[in-house]
């Protein structure tokens, strides 16, 4: 099989760029390690920034979104037992888009199915070979039979664990990384949420998120103990953590049930550079991760997949120069989301290594932060995240 660019990886990255490749009538095919269900089995992202959502509409698939998403104008921090609002559109004219990673991810999948473009699923032992010369290829195996497809170009959307980034010569790559010493237990379930927009909890015992997915599902988060495994957490013990975390009065309106899903997820920061080796270029979270406390990481793999959409589009016209950019025009936007990233996680962690001073200067900031309307408007700037 040949085609113009093979898509490793069929999260929202890969398939986003499947669209907006198609859309441009650049010819590719996705391999995906996983079954589709599987994919739209892992419940992570709920926050979208405008870019995510222009680029979901440049490429039609937008309407559900558009009908069911429930758009954010603030968020409230809570520290102190107190909650403080975060006045998105206020500070800086723009909302964010509440709607889950999975359902952007049915999205996009339904409109490949319905374009015709060959996705493969439950490919094993995927291997990426010559992206430095003239045959790159992708080989897998399906069903037992060994399969290759050559490209002139390979994109990594694969994933944190994926394999493309893993096949660079580690002398042409940096890493650049920080593990944080705690994660998050989230749990999913089919209960109103406490609040109609998202509170992010400074306590004592630890964060706590409440988000959600719909007026009728709610997503919650803890910060948990690296050694904890989610099915020792019983959904008693969940929601009475959760409950512990937030102030009395909001806690007297949670409303609790059994959960859909709860999963622990590690937190850290990642970054590898360059993106691109030769006809090799990676996208998403195959390239960096953040913690999820500043709601970047969907909304960064959006945007890397716009810039090499537009790179491989001018490179099929002629023209070098995006493509050539590539790397440099994600890496700018990946910092500044990693400091955001890194920023807000130590400002609303509990440390087990910081004693009461560390305790009473992030107490101070987050004071700072709800009474300075410039330090507020610098959050939210950060938070809505900057156009392309
Ligand atoms: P992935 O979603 O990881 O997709 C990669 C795909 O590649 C997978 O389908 C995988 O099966 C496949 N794959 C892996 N290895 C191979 C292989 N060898 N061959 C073929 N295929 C392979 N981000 C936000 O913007 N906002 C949020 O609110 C937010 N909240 C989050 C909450 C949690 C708890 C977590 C864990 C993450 C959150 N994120 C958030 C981050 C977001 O979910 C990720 O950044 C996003 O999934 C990245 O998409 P991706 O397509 O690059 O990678
Ligand atoms: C979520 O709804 O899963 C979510 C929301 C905001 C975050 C992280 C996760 O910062």
């Amino acid at each position: 099989m040949r085609t113009q660019v093979v898509i490793v990886g069929a999260g929202p990255s890969g398939l986003l760029l499947g669209a907006l490749l198609g859309k441009a009538g650049i010819d590719n095919v996705i391999v995906e390690a996983r079954s589709a269900e599987y994919v739209l089995g892992r419940i992570r992202a709920g926050v979208l920034e405008q870019v995510s959502v222009d680029l979901l509409d440049e490429v039609g698939v937008g309407a559900r979104m558009h009908a069911e998403g429930l758009p954010h104008d603030g968020f409230d921090l809570c520290f102190g037992g107190q909650r403080h609002r975060i006045d998105l559109l206020g500070l800086t004219g723009k909302r964010v888009m509440v709607y889950g990673q999975t359902e952007l991810t049915r999205d996009l999948m339904d409109a490949r199915k319905a374009s015709g473009r060959t996705t493969i699923y439950e490919a094993d032992d995927v291997s990426v070979h010559d992206f430095d010369g003239k045959r790159p290829s992708v080989r897998f195996r399906q069903r037992g039979q060994a399969e290759t497809i050559e490209a002139d170009f390979i994109a990594g959307c694969d994933g944190f664990h994926g394999v493309c980034r893993a096949s660079v010569p580690k002398d042409r790559i940096t890493l650049h990384e920080k593990v944080y010493p705690f994660g998050w237990l989230g749990l999913l379930a089919d209960v109103p949420p406490v609040s109609h927009e998202l509170i992010y909890v400074n306590h004592d015992r630890g964060f706590a998120l409440c988000s959600m997915r719909s007026r009728t599902r709610s997503r919650y988060y803890v910060q948990c103990s690296l050694a904890d495994h989610a099915e020792q957490w019983s959904d008693r013990a969940f929601w009475d953590e959760l409950r512990a975390r937030l102030p009395a009065d909001t806690a007297a309106h949670l409303v609790t049930g059994p959960s859909l899903e709860k999963s622990i997820a590690p937190l850290r920061s990642f970054v590898c550079e360059p993106m691109r080796f030769g006809h090799l270029l990676l996208a998403g979270d195959a390239a960096h991760i953040v913690p999820p406390t500043g709601a970047k990481g969907l909304n960064l793999a959006a945007t890397d997949v716009g810039y090499l959409a537009q790179g491989l589009i001018g490179h099929y016209k002629g023209r070098s120069i995006d493509l050539d950019h590539y790397s440099d025009r994600c890496l700018r936007r990946i910092w500044r989301a990693e400091r955001f990233s890194w920023w807000m996680t130590s400002l609303m962690h509990s440390f087990p290594a910081n004693g009461s001073f560390d305790r009473k200067v992030q107490l101070a900031e987050l004071d700072y932060l709800v009474h300075s309307e410039a330090a507020s408007k610098a959050l939210a700037e950060n938070y809505v995240g900057l156009p392309m």
